[in-house]
């Protein structure tokens, strides 16, 4: 059930959300900047096919392929390598969409894998029954790579020059052309058309993943810190978020307060720029135990709070059951009680992958046949999701004399 509610909501999105971020953008861009600004096209879904390439360029220039640039981007592409948006053609992704018609599978492409090249190839590869097969999926395999958000009708576009903060067209006798240099690329719309579903299909009042209306009501964002401040530091392709525990840290205080009778445990959203966490799918819990002589738990004394949104279907519509994240600067507490006991643990359970793996990746490995390459996929994804759990804050507390 829950998992129809992405899929319709998530099909249905993707029209609309250039055309509401970029039209606002547009419209009230500041008198001048219009000389370099970033087409109002860029992200209109489906992206456009991008043509044959100039005929004088060599063949690493004409290349679409991530290999190509790092030819001579080889920093980014390193970077880039080992980010979420390189794996967006992930196994639980391609053991969903290879059972879908053409027409719904590239809907989800749109964020995924998005240019039309990579459509045409993973189509490709299902005429030859080999959907499932990395090496016979061509360009569809790299995700969201360097192309689908630096490429359109094969000119490359960037932000303004490193040092000299040059923009608009640069030498078109330079490599593929040159490149047209945009502030566009520095501000959070840019990821607008990806990380923000519209209004329309809103749950009590919030979309699914409503991570840039989030950003653009945070103290950080009237501060002037963009999404790319954060998750493109030095403008290294990184894009940490939740799976990472290193950026899950950076973003939260956890404090511990040690009274006689309570021991209390405050975890803040001080440096995330949305909610904590932003999208429906991670579960965090907060967790306290009083340990015995030997270290072990009581298990009886036990106690937790969940900060997570949950959605679900009943009697015939849509309803969030809770939204208990932390928007910038809100806090979290749990209390327990010493009673006789002398030591106190608390931690921070983080379940990136939660909703996938209890709502979509467990039914569906059921529901699929037995030894489908669908359900190889799907298995794997299953056992990704478990082992990207992982704990912070973890400590242990004396009772005060
Ligand atoms: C043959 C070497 C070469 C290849 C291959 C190449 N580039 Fe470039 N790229 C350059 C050079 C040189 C510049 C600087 C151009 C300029 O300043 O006019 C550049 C600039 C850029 C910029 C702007 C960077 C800045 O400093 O602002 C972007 C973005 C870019 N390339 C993307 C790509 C992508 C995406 C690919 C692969 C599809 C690619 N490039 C492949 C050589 C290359
Ligand atoms: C073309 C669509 C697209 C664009 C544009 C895009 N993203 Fe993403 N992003 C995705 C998808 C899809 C994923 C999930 C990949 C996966 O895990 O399969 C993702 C994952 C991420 C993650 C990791 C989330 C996690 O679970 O840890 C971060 C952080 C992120 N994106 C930030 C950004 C920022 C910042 C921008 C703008 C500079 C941006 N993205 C632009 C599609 C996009
Ligand atoms: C509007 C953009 C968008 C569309 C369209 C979209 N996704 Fe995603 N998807 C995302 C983003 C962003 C994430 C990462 C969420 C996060 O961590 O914040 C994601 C994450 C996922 C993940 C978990 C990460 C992974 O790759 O294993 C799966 C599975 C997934 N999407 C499947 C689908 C399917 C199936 C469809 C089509 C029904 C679809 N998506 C359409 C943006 C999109
Ligand atoms: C999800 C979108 C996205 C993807 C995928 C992506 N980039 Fe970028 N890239 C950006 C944005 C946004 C900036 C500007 C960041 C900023 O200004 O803070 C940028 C900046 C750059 C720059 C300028 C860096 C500098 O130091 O001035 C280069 C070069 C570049 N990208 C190359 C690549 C290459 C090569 C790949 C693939 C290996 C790639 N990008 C993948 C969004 C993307
Ligand atoms: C002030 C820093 C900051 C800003 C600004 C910021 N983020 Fe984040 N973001 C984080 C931190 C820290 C995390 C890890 C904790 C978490 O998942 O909430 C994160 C997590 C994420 C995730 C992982 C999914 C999830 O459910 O949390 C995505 C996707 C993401 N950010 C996208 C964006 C986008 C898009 C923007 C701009 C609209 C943005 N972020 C702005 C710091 C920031």
């Amino acid at each position: 059930m829950s998992r129809n509610l992405i899929i319709i909501l998530i099909t249905c999105s993707v029209i609309l959300i250039a055309a509401t971020f970029f039209t606002d953008r547009t419209s009230s861009a500041a008198p001048g900047s219009e000389i370099a600004k970033l087409p109002e096209n860029h992200w209109s879904q489906p992206l456009k096919s991008q043509g044959p390439p100039p005929q004088e360029w060599s063949e690493l220039e004409q290349s679409l392929h991530p290999e190509s640039c790092a030819q001579c981007h080889e920093e980014k592409y390193n970077e880039w390598k080992t980010s979420l948006h390189a794996q967006a053609f992930s196994p639980g992704f391609v053991g969903q969409i290879m059972t879908y018609t053409t027409e719904r599978a590239n809907n989800c492409m749109e964020c995924h894998a998005p240019l039309a090249e990579q459509k045409q190839d993973f189509e490709a590869a299902g005429k030859q029954g080999e959907f499932h097969i990395p090496t016979a999926q061509g360009l569809a395999a790299v995700g969201n790579s360097c192309a689908g958000c630096h490429i359109r009708e094969n000119k490359r576009f960037g932000p303004p020059k490193r040092d000299s903060g040059a923009t608009g067209q640069s030498d078109t006798d330079n490599p593929h052309g040159g490149v047209f240099r945009t502030v566009d690329f520095e501000k959070s719309d840019f990821c607008a058309s990806c990380h923000q579903f519209p209004q329309e299909y809103a749950i009590n009042g919030k979309p699914l993943e409503n991570t840039v209306f989030e950003w653009q009501a945070s103290p950080q964002a009237a501060q002037g810190i963009s999404c790319q401040n954060c998750h493109m530091p030095d403008r290294k392709h990184l894009w940490r978020g939740i799976h990472d525990p290193d950026m899950v840290k950076s973003g939260l205080t956890a404090e511990y307060d040690v009274k006689t009778n309570k021991a209390r445990f405050t975890l803040t959203n001080t440096g995330v720029g949305h909610a904590f966490p932003s999208y429906i799918t991670p579960k965090v819990i907060m967790q306290a135990v009083a340990l015995d002589q030997q270290g072990q738990p009581k298990p009886e004394t036990a106690r937790s709070y969940i900060i997570n949104r949950e959605v679900g279907y009943a009697g015939g519509r849509w309803l969030e059951y809770s939204d208990t994240r932390l928007l910038p600067d809100e806090s979290a507490t749990l209390e327990i009680d010493w009673g006789d006991n002398d030591r106190i643990r608390m931690w921070l359970e983080i379940y990136p992958d939660e909703y996938y793996e209890k709502e979509v990746y467990t039914d569906l490995v059921k529901e699929y046949s037995p030894g489908s390459p669908e359900q190889a996929l799907i298995q794997k994804a299953l056992d990704a999701a478990q082992a990207s759990n992982f704990i912070l804050f973890d400590t242990t507390l004396e009772k005060p004399e």
